[in-house]
């Protein structure tokens, strides 16, 4: 640890932080436009300008290149420091077109942001501005780049030569001239290309899929992770109004930095098209409470063991434990099963995993069985009356092989965000929550618990959390046990029985996430082959800052 002191405030940070880093980590306010934690240092910008005192007088530098050393003294507020910050705002701002009020970035642009904190200047230039042009370009399937608004950051090159290492991004001409573009013949379509609209300061790196669509300002931000895939990726879910407009990747060091894949990125529109919307009684569309008044006499008449449960691994820890307890306490817990008929999808040495639902490993720490063989095999001789089938859709994935198997079942009783072929085939139908619409957990592959918050409220009533609904059919039954209130207190109530989760509660599992011990990891940590970003606090800096 070093002992320095910033703006008269004594403080010791590990050995090789720099001294932004050191400021931002003690709440010292610096500014900085081309540093990014998560990539190296370039340090073109020279907006985090501090002036250090030295045997040979104090001198100017960039905080960002900057390691601090036992005894630094450090200012940022100083004249001469103040000075240097908003002499590089005024000569970022020299050509920029100034276009706030057309500009998607507007609201979280830290050129805006940085002015009125740092500059605050009247405008000095008696020529005309000079326009790099470039306006509104195509360059990728997703991403718009308007030049003129570049200020030549680097943090976009940085990226794609860092964390895809598709190095479509470099900067073209010199001097004043000198603006971002793609290399001839390339398009910027790698697999993470929405990231650098992320972490672009300004609005020259757009999305299309964002893009005119909302002012920032109205957006409501939830913490959330991805279900695109089981790496869990750490995300907000940023909507207005119930609509969600996009998902943005959230900090997490310890897994997905501050990046997430477009795949997952994109797949926001998937929660609010094609749902399944009112609960159904064989033809006709009822009330929840009808439904479930209905399933409950059903099942009274019904032999416990002529009863089967299939869960899936998209549903919520919450979800799947009040499954298997109606089954233990009503049901027969052997006729319960989460086989899962997916194809691996891609994966790659960043972050995604060919297993692209959100939650097996909870499906583990839980015990279900989640290829179901031998319960498939009596489901398929004609053992089972009822199928209870929670966010499981066996018709969408193949009919012929789903019909061959669940013909002979009397009724399917089905659990579906989505309107899928298998709420078609459903005798009863229930609509229920996204991870969106309700709070949650998820284990993600490297046996991380993580915690979702829900963004909003469905507009209809009846639309509740799976977990809710088991627990109002267990109370039509009139099964004691459970008497949950919400998502949070099945959570805190798994937590005292299942060894891994001991000691946790819905609301003490940090916003990172927990890793569980006990529960091996089914994929490597990711970034594999990507070597360590110099920057995080307390990691050592591998050379690279020195040079850039
Ligand atoms: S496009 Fe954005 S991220 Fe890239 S160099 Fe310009 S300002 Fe920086
Ligand atoms: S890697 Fe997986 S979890 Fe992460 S953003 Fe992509 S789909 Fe989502
Ligand atoms: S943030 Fe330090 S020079 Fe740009």
């Amino acid at each position: 640890m070093a002992k320095i002191t910033i703006d008269g405030k004594v403080m010791e940070v590990p050995d090789g932080t720099n001294v932004l880093e050191a400021a931002l980590s003690n709440d010292v306010k610096l500014e900085h436009f081309c540093y990014q934690r998560y990539l190296p240092v370039a340090g073109n910008c020279r907006t985090c300008m501090v002036e250090i005192e030295g045997p040979k007088g104090n001198m100017l530098t960039v905080g960002c290149n900057t390691k601090v050393a036992e005894g630094m003294v450090i200012h940022t507020l100083s004249p001469k420091a103040k000075a240097a910050q908003k002499s590089a705002i005024e000569m970022l701002l020299l050509d920029h077109p100034l276009d706030c009020p057309v500009c998607d970035k507007a609201g979280e642009c830290k050129l805006q942001n940085q002015y009125m904190e740092y500059g605050l200047y009247d405008a000095r230039r008696d020529v005309p501005r000079y326009f790099k042009g470039g306006k509104a370009e195509d360059i990728g399937e997703h991403i718009m780049l308007d030049q003129e608004r570049c200020v030549l950051c680097t943090r976009c090159i940085r990226f794609v030569d860092e964390v895809p290492k598709t190095s479509e991004l470099a900067i073209v001409n010199r001097g004043h001239e000198a603006k971002i573009d793609i290399f001839p013949g390339v398009r910027l379509d790698n697999a993470y290309s929405g990231n650098v609209t992320d972490i672009c300061p300004v609005g020259a790196l757009t999305l299309k899929e964002f893009r005119f669509k909302q002012r920032v300002w109205f957006l409501k931000k939830t913490e959330s992770v991805c279900h695109g895939c089981a790496r869990g990726c750490n995300m907000t879910v940023e909507q207005n109004k119930g609509h969600i407009y996009r998902f943005m990747p959230r900090e997490n060091p310890e897994l997905n930095k501050t990046w997430m894949c477009d795949e997952g990125r994109f797949s926001f529109d998937h929660y609010q098209t094609n749902r399944a919307a009112e609960v159904r009684v064989g033809k006709e569309n009822r009330n929840l409470a009808y439904g479930i008044d209905q399933l409950a006499k059903l099942l009274q008449d019904i032999p416990a063991d002529q009863v089967a449960g299939i869960a899936s691994p998209t549903a919520a820890l919450e979800d799947l434990y009040v499954m298997k307890k109606l089954f233990e306490k009503r049901f027969n817990p052997k006729n319960l099963a989460a086989p899962f008929w997916d194809k691996p999808g891609d994966a790659d040495n960043v972050l995604k995993v060919a297993d692209k639902t959100p939650n097996r490993q909870g499906l583990k720490l839980l015990g279900f069985d989640t290829e179901g063989k031998d319960l498939l095999a009596r489901m398929e001789k004609g053992e089972f009356k009822i199928v209870l089938m929670m966010h499981n859709n066996p018709f969408g994935h193949d009919e012929a092989l789903a019909q061959k198997v669940y013909g002979k079942v009397n009724a399917l009783i089905v659990l579906s965000v989505h309107q899928t072929k298998t709420v078609e085939k459903g005798a009863m139908v229930f609509p229920v929550r996204t991870f969106i619409e309700k709070n949650g957990t998820f284990v993600n592959a490297t046996s991380r618990l993580q915690r979702f918050r829900q963004a909003f409220e469905p507009e209809n009533p009846d639309v509740i959390e799976s977990s809710m609904w088991l627990a109002c059919l267990a109370n039509a039954l009139k099964v004691e046990g459970f008497d949950y209130v919400d998502t949070p207190s099945v959570f805190n109530a798994m937590a005292k029985e299942v060894e891994a989760l001991k000691g946790l509660t819905f609301n003490s599992i940090p916003s990172t996430g927990v890793v569980l011990a006990g529960l091996a990891s089914v994929a490597e940590e990711p970034f594999k082959g990507i070597k360590a970003q110099p920057n995080v606090l307390g990691k050592k800096c591998e050379g690279e800052c020195s040079k850039a």
